[in-house]
């Protein structure tokens, strides 16, 4: 059985903090081959840069997935080409620094995996069609890969809508060993292995302060939402909460036979 962690958007200083205190005990309990974690807000809640993605690399993340804030801190311009463990949406328009997607070795003999990073497109910024985009990296990474070799393949979509995110869990059912969704910070209640082999949430949660506006200072989000008023997001502190699923993969058929979520407070 491969084991694989998927945390859901690490949000700042508070959510770099639950990682480093939280990630141990489940490295321990889950023994996981992989572990992924979003980062599009890790630093200051605004994209990413050098020694924070360091930082995460070093608490023991494999793959750094982004999302719609991937170039909020533009340190990521400099890194992103030379750090292919930390990859960006895959329908960005061609040309955009970085990549969608990184194949993972983990032994020999062993199935490598290959991460998806796709970005929704309903209720956010235009950008490329995220099923197209699936569909062609899809072919690219497992059609053009030996059968015995075929990478297990883990999507990170990171999107607002609800049915956005299911409908893409049930376009890559049976292609995918899993389709993970991130953005919207807070955690659903519908995990579960689709048939075919796919396990499936439609977000992992927030990795921050737990009393929080998807980490931000409530007093913050009341003057922006009561109020209508330009406001600063300015990040919460206090107890912190790590979310995220462990994913359990049949090594032999690359399919997952099972999904269980978790909230570490
Ligand atoms: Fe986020
Ligand atoms: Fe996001």
């Amino acid at each position: 059985m491969l084991s694989v962690l998927m945390i859901g958007d690490i949000v700042g200083k508070p959510g770099r903090k639950s990682l480093a205190d939280k990630l141990p005990k489940l490295l321990q309990r889950y023994a996981p081959d992989l572990v992924i974690a979003n980062g599009e807000n890790a630093a200051g809640g605004k994209g990413i840069n050098e020694p924070i993605a360091k930082e995460i690399f070093d608490l023991g993340v494999d793959i750094i997935t982004m999302g719609n804030h991937v170039w909020d801190n533009r340190d990521i311009l400099r890194f992103i080409d030379e750090t292919p463990r930390l990859i960006r949406p895959a329908n960005f328009p061609e040309g955009a620094p970085g990549r969608g997607w990184v194949i993972h070795e983990l032994r020999p003999g062993i199935r490598p995996f290959a991460v998806v990073n796709l970005l929704g497109r309903a209720f956010m910024n235009p950008v490329d069609c995220p099923f197209q985009a699936a569909a062609r990296l899809y072919d690219e990474i497992l059609k053009n890969s030996p059968s015995d070799k075929a990478p297990v393949l883990i999507v990170d979509f990171h999107a607002e809508s609800t049915s956005e995110k299911e409908t893409m869990g049930y376009f890559l059912a049976g292609k995918a060993a899993a389709v993970l969704g991130s953005h919207t910070h807070v955690q659903t209640a519908d995990e579960r292995v689709l048939s075919g082999g796919t396990a499936y949430i439609t977000d992992l949660g927030m990795t921050g302060t737990r009393e929080s506006v998807l980490g931000v200072k409530p007093e913050i989000m009341i003057r922006r939402f009561v109020h209508q008023l330009p406001v600063r997001h300015e990040l919460e502190e206090g107890p912190g909460i790590l979310s995220g699923v462990w994913i359990q993969i049949d090594e032999e058929s690359g399919k997952a036979t099972g999904i269980t979520r978790f909230a570490e407070q």
